[in-house]
């Protein structure tokens, strides 16, 4: 597994699969836009899994020293926050994206989504980096206090829809790394469309069953991958 950085790393998502993938026995790097921070999430992150790789530092510098990049920042900032890093991406990175642009970004209901000009988050997100960079729309579906929730195994599937086949598998790999987790070959990353709106619904399912932690998917009939 090449080396991951997790780019809001200190928010509830990000710290949440840095934690899984860590448990997992991967080495994670904490990116922030303040270093203070980012050593602070690594400190939380090292009292639960005192033998952890784990570091932490700033955005730019998180990218520039890894490989696969995991942008984890709410929606509104996701623009500026690539603005900031695109310059240090490369193709051969992979960079990830599980923005989903909930319409609460705007001032609406985090039970519906705008749907940006690309079609999805994520296809703006492969407007704005150079060209030979792929992105990759994973882990939209699974929630942040799931994840942290370390007494409990996390029973996911994560869709991960990408252009490359190559990277897609790669991120299909990482996500089935996690105990419970299952990488689903979403497809091509117009196929993110879909499944960052489902975040939505989840949430408004959430509400309804009163469930503070999340509910999660599972596709079932699914066998031997
Ligand atoms: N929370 C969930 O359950 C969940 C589930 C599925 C998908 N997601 C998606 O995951 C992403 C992150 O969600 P989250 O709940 O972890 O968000 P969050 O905790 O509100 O924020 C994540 C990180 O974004 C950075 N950030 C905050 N304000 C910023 C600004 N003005 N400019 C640039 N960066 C800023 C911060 O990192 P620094 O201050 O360290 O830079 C922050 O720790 C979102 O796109 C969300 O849709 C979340």
């Amino acid at each position: 597994m090449r080396k991951i950085a997790i780019i809001g790393g200190t928010g509830d998502q990000g710290l949440g699969l840095a934690m899984r993938f860590v448990q997992a026995g991967l080495p994670v790097c904490i990116g922030s836009r303040d270093e203070t921070k980012a050593r602070m999430a690594v400190d939380a992150i090292k009292e639960k899994f005192p033998q952890a790789s784990v570091t932490g530092m700033g955005n730019t510098q998180a990218v520039k020293d890894n490989d696969i990049i995991i942008l984890s920042v709410p929606y509104k900032f996701m623009v500026d926050t690539l603005k900031g890093i695109k310059e240090y991406l490369t193709p051969e990175k992979t960079l990830v994206s599980l923005c989903v642009p909930l319409a609460s970004n705007v001032g609406g209901r985090p039970t519906q989504i705008i749907q940006p000009w690309e079609g999805s988050a994520a296809e703006q997100a492969q407007g704005l980096v150079p060209e030979g960079v792929s992105i990759v729309g994973s882990f939209h579906n699974v929630c942040a206090a799931r994840l942290q929730d370390l007494d409990n195994t996390v029973d996911d599937d994560v869709v991960v829809c990408c252009n490359d086949k190559e990277k897609r598998k790669e991120i299909m790999e990482l996500a089935s790394r996690v105990d419970g987790m299952r990488g689903i070959d979403g497809g091509p990353l117009c196929n993110a469309r879909i499944v960052e709106s489902i975040t939505a619904l989840i949430i408004g399912m959430n509400i309804r069953y009163k469930m503070p932690k999340g509910i999660g998917i599972r596709f079932t009939y699914l066998y031997d991958i």
